[in-house]
């Protein structure tokens, strides 16, 4: 019985009841046999959920690249480990083998080098999804520089926040991107942001519209010319297993984005782990994962998980709706994709349209179906199974976050029987628990309770940047001794978990996590707004949308309410991004409150989602009399 790979079901609960009764011992086998090591750890875990400090393979020193480019040379040298389908169908795909990409990610790294990065430094990464945003995550690794990539559908302000919050000494951009028929002025972008960040020295610009763009001198260069000149040899950097590897902001239900730090060892080992057993990858087979790596799927299941196991990654530059509808169902076709990873959204999306656009496609390759990024509702999932799949591939619904840095519930593939929406069981080493609201373990099934986690995986981020207190109240302080998701769950009654979604202030619509709070204060930067709440309401494609709530300061018609709705939200496009954008926004001259002054976001919710039959008891709010003026005048 291999623990690396699991084939049936009951190997499943062999492994599993091995890696819960030993973690030590598991762990250890999985990273003995699977990786390359400079040097061994003195010890496979030391942790303390109180402060908390995890240390995973402590003492071990190797470089993660080296475990995804390197060992594979020998056997693996002419394999593709990054197929890349453009934008434009027209363009041609590109097939960048493990030779290649070795090469091309050190002489990226020496171009770093030689523009004064080094171990530890932070590097933000402002890319599209072309080859060399998975080339400039790797050359970061290689030589031991933090990145942070940012996902290019983010404002200035937003990227200016970030880049400030970690201090980056260099920002990797491109001229421009591509979606569907549109461009985007990524570089334009980062010159606004740079306004307002001193921590930046250099910027290298990969050429990709060939659009005009400024380059600041002494700051801006373009990437290409560097690369020709820089030798494509570059000694790893040996890092500690603890060392960071990357940081990825998250939004949470308070203030600013939070840095999730990620480290080495831990995050190789379960990354790579999960991506062999939850996609069943076999060495031939052409995986493909929808997101993009400005999100943690793309960093664990684009990137590094598949590329330490050898595999062949699709990276995807377009939009699922150009040129038309069917271009997902084209790509599988074209390049007969095994697995396919994509988000619930997506799913509804292309569900909508006509069913032609799948029909006239061979979907025969596919083995594996993937959802990830919120819960799948039972329509999507048959749609999904029944047109996608044939009923022949399974679906695994995956559950995890950024904060886990891997999938944590997941069926394992051609083992674990599916049912619609959900999760099904933690994945070994992995143990959940459900807790009430007095902090008490629920046991037993057919249970529902908060999502908790009771003890530590390899790739638990190990810290929020620069605030480790936060870091604390968010995930340590809710249970004792226990991870706590922000997520609430049930167990049915052979223990399989559906995710029921976020029991704090964070919504997440298309896939995309939102706090908020940030969105409040971006819209109260309005001149004409006092106050603002927002909550989210279901919505056919994104899941939920978000619902703007706005007490402006001067009431009346003097301003007409339309154009306030378009300003708002150009406001928070300024801010965060387009994604963050409300569907509805109702003025309002109140506000539920309870008597200590906080919004009952409860009852707003329940109104955005005309699900007023039963409201609860509003009598012990401040001004009971605004909840009726609100439901007369909803959206
Ligand atoms: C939600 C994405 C239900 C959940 C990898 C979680 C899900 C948040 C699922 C993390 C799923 C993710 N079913 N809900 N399969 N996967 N979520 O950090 O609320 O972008 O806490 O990580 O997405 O989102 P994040």
């Amino acid at each position: 019985m291999s623990n690396y790979h699991i084939k049936h079901l009951e190997e499943y609960y062999q492994v599993y009841r091995k890696s819960v009764i030993n973690p030590e011992n598991f762990w250890q086998e999985v990273a003995e046999e699977h990786f390359v090591w400079r040097k061994r750890w003195d010890s496979v875990l030391e942790w303390d959920f109180t402060k908390p400090e995890i240390n995973w393979f402590k003492g071990a020193k190797l470089n993660i690249t080296e475990n995804c480019l390197d060992r594979h040379l020998l056997t693996r040298g002419d394999k593709t480990a990054i197929l890349f389908e453009p934008n434009n169908p027209e363009e041609e795909a590109q097939h960048i083998s493990y030779k290649e990409l070795y090469e091309k990610v050190n002489a990226f790294a020496n171009v770093l080098k030689s523009q004064g990065i080094k171990k530890g430094d932070r590097v933000c990464i402002y890319l599209p999804m072309i080859p060399e945003l998975a080339m400039a995550v790797l050359a970061c690794a290689r030589i031991g520089a933090i990145h942070s990539v940012v996902f290019a559908g983010f404002s200035a302000t937003a990227l200016a926040t970030r880049i400030n919050d970690s201090d980056c000494k260099m920002v990797l951009t491109a001229d421009g991107s591509f979606r569907g028929a549109k461009t985007i002025d990524l570089k334009g972008i980062v010159d606004e942001a740079l306004n307002d960040c001193s921590c930046v020295e250099n910027v290298l610009v990969v050429k990709r519209i060939n659009s005009d763009i400024t380059m600041q001198k002494g700051r801006d260069q373009w990437l290409q010319p560097l690369l020709d000149k820089a030798s494509t040899v570059c000694e790893p950097e040996i890092m500690d297993a603890e060392d960071p590897l990357f940081i990825l902001y998250t939004s949470g239900s308070t203030g600013m984005p939070k840095g999730m730090v990620h480290t080495t060892a831990g995050y190789m080992v379960y990354t790579a782990y999960t991506f062999k057993n939850v996609f069943q990858y076999k060495e031939n087979d052409v995986y493909w994962c929808t997101a993009d790596i400005g999100w943690i799927t793309g960093h664990s299941y684009i990137v590094y998980g598949p590329l330490a196991n050898g595999a062949t990654t699709l990276m995807f530059e377009g939009v699922p709706s150009y040129p038309d509808y069917g271009r997902f169902w084209e790509i599988i076709e074209k390049h007969k994709v095994n697995q396919f990873y994509t988000a619930p959204t997506a799913i509804r999306a292309l569900a909508k349209e006509k069913l032609d656009y799948v029909e006239s496609h061979d979907l025969s390759s596919l083995k594996v179906l993937g959802s990830v990024g919120e819960p799948i509702n039972e329509e999507a999932w048959h749609w999904y199974n029944d047109n996608i799949g044939k009923k022949k591939s399974p679906i695994i619904d995956t559950w995890w976050q950024t904060e886990t840095g891997g999938i944590m519930i997941s069926p394992v593939p051609y083992a674990t029987p599916t049912k619609p929406t959900y999760a099904t069981l933690p994945l070994p080493g992995i143990q959940p628990v459900l807790m009430d609201e007095n902090g008490n373990e629920i046991n037993g099934n057919q249970v529902d309770g908060r999502l908790c986690i009771k003890f530590p995986w390899p790739s638990i981020a190990r810290t929020i940047w620069g605030n480790h207190k936060r870091y604390k109240e968010t995930y340590f302080s809710a249970f004792e001794n226990k991870y706590f998701t922000g997520d609430g769950a049930l167990r049915d009654e052979v223990g399989y978990y559906r995710i029921t979604g976020r029991v704090d202030d964070v919504i997440i619509v298309s896939g995309h996590n939102l706090g908020t709070a940030p969105i409040e204060d971006a819209i109260n930067e309005h001149p004409a707004v006092a106050e603002s709440a927002i909550v989210g309401f279901p919505h056919d494609i994104k899941g939920s949308a978000l619902y703007g709530y706005v007490i402006l300061k001067e009431t009346g018609e003097s301003r007409n309410h339309d154009n306030l709705r378009k300003e708002i939200n150009q406001i928070i496009t300024e801010h965060i991004g387009p994604i963050a954008k409300l569907d509805k926004i109702q003025f309002t001259v109140g506000l539920p409150k309870t008597r200590s002054g906080k919004i009952m976001r409860r009852i707003l919710r329940k109104i955005a989602g005309n699900d007023i039959s039963n409201l609860g008891d509003t009598s012990t709010l401040l001004n009971p009399e605004v909840v009726q003026e609100i439901i007369e005048n909803k959206l």
